[in-house]
């Protein structure tokens, strides 16, 4: 066997991973391999290898006899949508896809490599966590990979994807990272595991419902997607680069848009009810003011109260953040806020400028919210518009009531231009409990307290409750008919391109967390 020959055949038992029997394991729970997951991902024929040959060199419990393919993860490089991409996947059919020092150090340079080419990070994760046999090399091989996390946090995108177990301290590099994105049935991420907490707590809990995807995209709010299969969940990939720059000092992709950007959509004029007390579904509003109806949601079974996603206009990538009225009327509460704040620092991180659609009837009321702490969670929704540096444009389209008017991205937050409905109600509290403070003596003394109070409230309403007295101030720019919402924020982020702001010279601020 010539030496050419002798390299063939080392690296087909390395890309040959756990062998027969560990590729028809995964495929029996339902999981692609690491190399077949990278082959869906990755454009055809861009994937580049690299330290396919590295070994571990441990030598507890007869290590040295272990041989681990490849160390249980496959590092690289390819394109997605022809943009370069670092990527690795760990691979459980290797020692179940366990980290330790070498298979951490192959993690460790891709990332490097990322961040020094400024090009995004993909991670899929699979693992059974440190390898056991290698202890304290494992750990530090962890913590090289968060602190390299935290490095490139805010420099290049960096995306999670769940795809079997992620258990233990190993759960903190997807924390880290700006999106996690998990698989149905497949992904589970958990501190402990069911047979810890039987253990300590005595609670009988199920792996799926502790930590599957549903739990962390609905209950926990750590994850940002679930998708049914793995192939759809490399399609949402693909698609959420196309709306991420390379890099923070670069802008996202102008695509080509066919559409009108003076498009005219008659049926906003018309998609508020009647009644200010009922509700709408806000996505309709946000899919006729998108490109081709194209809404890119990020956590949308997590706090259903506000939306947060990705929309083009006129080509351009811009991040979305609306109150959802359908939902606890769109109040804001910790978990709305907490959601929206962290996806306004991501765009804002990545030079995506910010849209906000304004239908607030305030903060939820509640000791439950109090008690969790709805002033310090509430507060970040303020820092993060406040700190935002990209173009941010507003449209209030009814309710903007007290504090949750200024946290949705008032003028004072930095909004470069606000715009409002006819129907906005700009004011300190609804006209209905409004009209119950200031004119509380005048409806008890009157002989019809009901007729009084809706006197009352129509007249709080014509006073105070329009969009016209903020108008004359200047805090909003303009009155605008719905229907031509789509031409008027395409013109704002337009003209804000050449946007530059200036701050302070800080070391960082300190939002509270
Ligand atoms: C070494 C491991 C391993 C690990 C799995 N394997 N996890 N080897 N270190 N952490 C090996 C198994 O021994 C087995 O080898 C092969 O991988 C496949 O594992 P199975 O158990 O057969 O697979 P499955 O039945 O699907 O169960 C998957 C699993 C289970 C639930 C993940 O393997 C498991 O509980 N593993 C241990 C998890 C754990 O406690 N990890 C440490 C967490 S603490 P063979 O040779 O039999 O095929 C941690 C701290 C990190 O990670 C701290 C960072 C700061």
């Amino acid at each position: 066997m010539n030496k050419i020959e002798q390299m063939q055949q080392k690296r087909a038992v390395i890309e040959a991973g756990g062998g027969e029997k560990g590729v028809t394991k995964q495929h029996a729970n339902g999981k692609l391999t690491a190399r077949e997951r990278i082959v869906k991902l990755l454009d055809p024929g861009s994937f580049v290898e690299l330290d396919a040959f590295v070994a571990h060199r441990c030598t507890n419990f007869g290590m040295e006899k272990t041989s681990v393919p490849g160390e249980g993860v496959v590092t690289g490089y390819g394109t997605i949508n022809h943009r370069l991409v670092y990527i690795y996947a760990q691979d459980f059919t290797v020692l179940g896809g366990s980290l330790g020092e070498m298979h951490a150090q192959k993690i460790v340079k891709v990332q490097e490599m990322a961040l020094k080419t400024g090009a995004p990070i993909i991670g899929i994760n699979d693992s059974g966590g440190a390898r056991v046999q290698e202890g304290v090399d494992a750990l530090s091989g962890y913590a090289k990979i968060f602190y390299n996390n935290v490095t490139g946090s805010g420099v290049i995108p960096q995306i999670s994807v769940i795809l079997g177990p992620c258990a233990g301290g190993a759960v903190y590099s997807p924390a880290l990272t700006d999106f996690i994105l998990m698989v149905d049935q497949v992904s589970k991420m958990f501190i402990t595991g069911p047979e810890v907490i039987k253990t300590v707590t005595g609670e009988d809990i199920p792996q799926e419902t502790l930590g599957g995807a549903y739990t962390h995209n609905s209950v926990s709010g750590v994850a940002h997607s679930i998708d049914s299969t793995e192939e759809e969940c490399f399609q949402r990939i693909r698609s959420l680069l196309s709306y991420l720059p390379q890099n923070n000092m670069e802008t996202a992709p102008q695509l080509a848009c066919s559409e009108d950007m003076n498009r005219i959509d008659p049926q906003l004029n018309t998609i508020l009810p009647d009644s200010v007390n009922k509700a709408y579904d806000m996505k309709e509003v946000i899919t006729t003011l998108a490109d081709h109806g194209e809404l890119l949601e990020i956590m949308p079974l997590y706090a259903q109260n506000i939306i947060t996603g990705f929309i083009r206009l006129n080509g351009k990538s811009v991040g979305v953040i609306a109150n959802q009225p359908k939902v606890n009327g769109g109040s804001l509460d910790i978990n709305a806020s907490d959601k929206g704040a962290r996806f306004i620092r991501t765009c804002d991180a990545f030079n995506v400028p910010i849209l906000t659609l304004q239908d607030v009837p305030g903060f939820l009321p509640g000791s439950e919210q109090e008690y969790g702490g709805i002033i310090r969670h509430g507060a970040k929704m303020l820092y993060a518009y406040s700190e935002a540096s990209v173009p941010k444009v507003t449209v209030i389209l009814r309710k903007a009531f007290g504090g949750s008017y200024i946290a949705m991205c008032s003028k004072e937050m930095g909004a470069d231009f606000v715009y409002a409905w006819p129907s906005a109600q700009i004011a300190v509290m609804g006209a209905s409990g409004a009209a119950n403070i200031v004119f509380r003596k005048e409806i008890k003394a009157a002989e019809d307290p009901t007729a009084m109070r809706t006197e009352k409230i129509k007249e709080y309403e014509d006073t105070v409750a329009n969009p016209y007295v903020a108008a004359a101030r200047g805090y909003i720019d303009d009155v605008i008919e719905p229907a031509e919402t789509r031409r008027r924020i395409i013109n704002a982020f337009d003209v804000l391109q050449s946007k530059k702001t200036t701050y302070p010279a800080k070391k960082h601020g300190n939002i509270p967390l």
